[in-house]
């Protein structure tokens, strides 16, 4: 707690042993209560807490005025002990009321105990929102695992650079903001996606070990774990395999975990994408619960159920004890959403003490039936989904509805985190030109036992490439880089990118290397989703000071807003009628 020359404590800090001192206190007015003809008690506030004063009932203060207060600390006489409150064994009395600047009324309570006020009016007068003991405690957080992963950093060798924030063009897969340049009508620049043209300039630099909490600029559509602007712990190291990279990055945020939750986080276990979606279904796998999909493929090579005959992959999984909540209309819902993702449909099963209650029952056999329930570990009152078709149309279904059914909020339970290693280095084919798109970026290493696959088998080709992933959010993602040409080459012939094209567009980055880069790798870590999962929020908006709507709008400074005439024509820019 911090005094100043106008106060001598902070508004939640007096305790019963500082009855007799003299104090004084400066904050914003929260609750008056009149007390008889002459006196009156008002709540002072800061960051810290309340503290109650007793004042004479003609002095003028009101809701959020600023105030500073100077009184005697006494014990509160006897029944009037607020248990609730840090301070509610004293009060201040003998109060002299000084008032620092008056205000108007809110447009919303700050009071802590209202959490219900409408974001639109919260985000317009944020400055208020701040006030309340939400928003301080969540900047607080945030703060601690800034000040925690710089610590970890630091102690790690890692030094800090500042990369720019006009940059050109690069292909990291979002959309950019860009800014037009003044002294080049037409020619614009890029606001960073990420910093990672430049960190993997600095290791040809030689800085061996880069970190920043950098801002990230991207133009996608906000979601309760997107926002225009966010920040990274970015990292690069030279002369690293992976796990030089996974152990440096575990230790910072295990230290910001440490120091928001109190005990440090069990060492970060490691699953490979192929097995993540085979678990789990999707490569984000929320370790903080069970439901894992169940291998059921061979347990109907001889099916004489058409929808099951020789499908590539049949998984299930148990949904415990809510057999009774899925009537006939939920039950619809759930195989609409499977074949809303690309099931050709959905197998439901109800266990009961007589058997299996399913639509399908008549077309299985009592062995397969048998088998289905012994290997999901079916008890009476389970809901049971299966689902047959390619394995990965298999898996991604039984993963959402896995975390459509089981997924606790994300903030809620356990820290939950998992490095999730061997990404595919191709992910789909460019339906275009035919060939595959990176599963990251055109930099990331194929795995060392599969790059003689990429021309023959490119799809099953991994990569040295890792997603960190805490309760089911992707927390963030790195990889080994290439550093050699001739890899380089094989991988862009891939996905058919020639040397004229690789050189045009990423020769400014690609040219460097030929004078020594080292080999390297790195990360960039979302720190405003770990915050908010520490800050135990939903959505990154509750741990970020000013952020934007969900539409990309700003109601308190009314951004964006129409361009000024005089700066487009300086900038050479002319709008045009809008077309959707
Ligand atoms: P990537 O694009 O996966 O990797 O981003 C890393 C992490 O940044 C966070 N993030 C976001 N957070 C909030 N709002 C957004 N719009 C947003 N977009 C991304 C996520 C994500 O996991 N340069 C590479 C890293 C590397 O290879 O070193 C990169 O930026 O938590
Ligand atoms: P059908 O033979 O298409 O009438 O389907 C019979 C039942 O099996 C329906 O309940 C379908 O939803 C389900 N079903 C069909 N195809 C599949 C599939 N590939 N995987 C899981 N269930 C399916």
């Amino acid at each position: 707690m911090s005094s100043t020359s106008m106060r001598t404590h902070q508004c939640g800090e007096l305790r019963a042993e500082h009855i007799g001192q003299t104090v004084a206190l400066t904050g914003w007015v929260g609750r008056r209560r009149e007390h008889g003809e002459k006196l009156a008690f008002v709540d002072v506030r800061d960051h810290t807490g309340i503290t109650q004063c007793v004042v004479d009932n003609d002095v003028d203060v009101r809701s959020e005025y600023v105030v500073r207060i100077t009184g005697v600390v006494r014990a509160r006489p006897e029944g009037t002990v607020n248990s609730t409150l840090p301070t509610g064994e004293v009060e201040v009395g003998e109060c002299h009321v000084e008032v620092l600047r008056s205000a108007v009324a809110p447009p919303f309570p700050i009071d802590a105990r209202t959490d219900d006020v409408d974001e639109n009016l919260r985000l317009k007068h944020r400055y208020l929102d701040l006030r309340r003991e939400r928003m301080q405690k969540n900047l607080r957080v945030r703060a601690a695992v800034n000040g925690a992963i710089r610590a970890a950093m630091e102690r790690q060798d890692f030094v800090e650079v500042e990369t720019p924030m006009l940059v050109p063009s690069t292909p990291e897969g979002a959309r950019e903001f860009l800014v037009p340049s003044r002294k080049e009508p037409g020619s614009f620049y890029a606001l960073p996606q990420s910093p990672q043209l430049f960190k993997q300039l600095l290791m040809v630099g030689g800085v061996d070990r880069y970190y920043q909490i950098a801002r990230c600029l991207r133009d996608e559509d906000l979601r309760a774990d997107r926002q225009y602007e966010f920040m990274q712990l970015d990292m690069e190291m030279s002369f690293v395999t992976q796990d030089d990279v996974l152990d440096a990055v575990s230790e910072a945020v295990l230290d910001a975990a440490e120091a928001i939750a109190g005990d440090r986080p069990p060492a970060i276990e490691h699953i490979t994408w192929h097995d993540a979606m085979n678990r789990f279904g999707i490569d984000k796998p929320d370790l903080r619960f069970g439901m894992e999909l169940v291998e059921l493929t061979d347990a109907f090579v001889a099916t004489e159920f058409k929808a099951f005959a020789g499908a590539e992959s049949i998984k299930g999984i148990r949904v415990p004890a809510r057999a009774d909540e899925f009537g006939r209309n939920q039950l619809d819902k759930l195989t609409d959403k499977a074949k809303s993702i690309g099931a050709k449909g959905l197998v439901w099963m109800k266990v009961s003490a007589d058997g299996i209650d399913s639509p399908v029952a008549k077309f299985l056999s009592e062995d397969e039936l048998a088998e289905v329930g012994s290997r999901l570990e079916a008890e009476p009152g389970d809901l049971l989904l299966i689902v047959a078709d390619e394995w990965m149309t298999t898996c991604e279904v039984l993963g959402t509805l896995r975390n459509d059914l089981g997924r606790p909020p994300v903030h809620e339970g356990p820290l939950k985190f998992v490095w999730v290693v061997e990404f595919p280095l191709f992910v789909g084919v460019d339906k275009e030109t035919g060939h595959p798109k990176p599963g990251h970026h055109p930099f990331t290493t194929p795995h060392p036992d599969d790059v003689d696959k990429m021309i023959s088998d490119p799809m099953s080709v991994r990569s040295i490439a890792y997603d960190l992933v805490l309760n089911g959010w992707e927390l963030g993602s790195g990889s080994i880089r290439i550093h050699e040409p001739e890899l380089q080459r094989r991988v862009f012939k891939v996905l058919g990118i020639s040397d004229e094209e690789a050189a045009r567009k990423f020769g400014f980055f690609l040219n460097p290397f030929d004078y020594g880069a080292p080999p390297h790798g790195g990360f960039g870590l979302g720190l405003d989703r770990l915050v908010a999962i520490l800050a135990g929020e939903e959505n990154i908006r509750e741990v970020i000071a000013f952020p934007k709507t969900q539409s990309g709008a700003d109601p308190m400074t009314n951004s964006p807003i129409e361009g000024d005439p005089k700066q487009l024509l300086e900038l050479g820019l002319r709008v045009l009628p809008r077309v959707d």
